[in-house]
């Protein structure tokens, strides 16, 4: 009985803790795929905004709301032990995580303007913003990825 009991407190300790990653190899997996969708996002709006292709402002603010929503997605693959496997991640992260989690949270607020400024149409702001959330993939990149 005491044993049982023991068992089940263990469990209940797990679950509290536990994300949803089978191991730190899903972990990867998951937020190298959040990143790719926001740069698919981000690297359309950029072809709008350099004239690589016609600016349509439906079209962007409909990205821009898609990073803004995306943009909450990657930090939670950053788990313990996942600066080791398959990744660009550099184990810094991990020793300076209370900066790498401000970074992500400042990107996610230039996301979050960006989506805002984007419904107004007006485009020199719009650049403007989209050049402050670049800023954030940049800054955080030169810092915790491997190039
Ligand atoms: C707070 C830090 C941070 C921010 C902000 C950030 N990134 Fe990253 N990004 C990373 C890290 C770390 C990796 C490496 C992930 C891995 O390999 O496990 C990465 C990986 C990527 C990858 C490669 C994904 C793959 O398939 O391997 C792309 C593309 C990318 N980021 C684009 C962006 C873009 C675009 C932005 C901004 C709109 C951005 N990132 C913002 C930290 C960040």
């Amino acid at each position: 009985m005491k044993k049982t009991l023991l068992c089940l407190s263990a469990l209940l300790a797990f679950s509290a803790t536990a994300n949803n990653f089978e191991n730190t190899d899903d972990a990867i997996h998951y937020r190298e795929s959040a990143f790719g969708l926001i740069a698919y996002q981000f690297g359309d709006m950029g072809a709008m905004l350099k004239g690589k292709k016609e600016f349509n402002a439906e079209i962007f603010a409909q990205r821009a709301a898609n990073v803004a929503a995306l943009s909450k997605l990657p930090a939670e693959g950053f788990i313990d032990g996942s600066d080791k496997g398959n990744t660009e991640a550099l184990p810094k992260i991990w020793e300076n995580k209370a900066d790498f989690d401000s970074r992500m949270t400042e990107f996610q607020k230039n996301a979050a303007k960006l989506a805002e400024v984007a419904q107004g149409g007006d485009k020199d702001a719009i650049k403007a913003a989209f050049m402050n959330t670049g800023k954030s993939c940049k800054g955080c990149h030169d810092n915790y990825k491997k190039d």
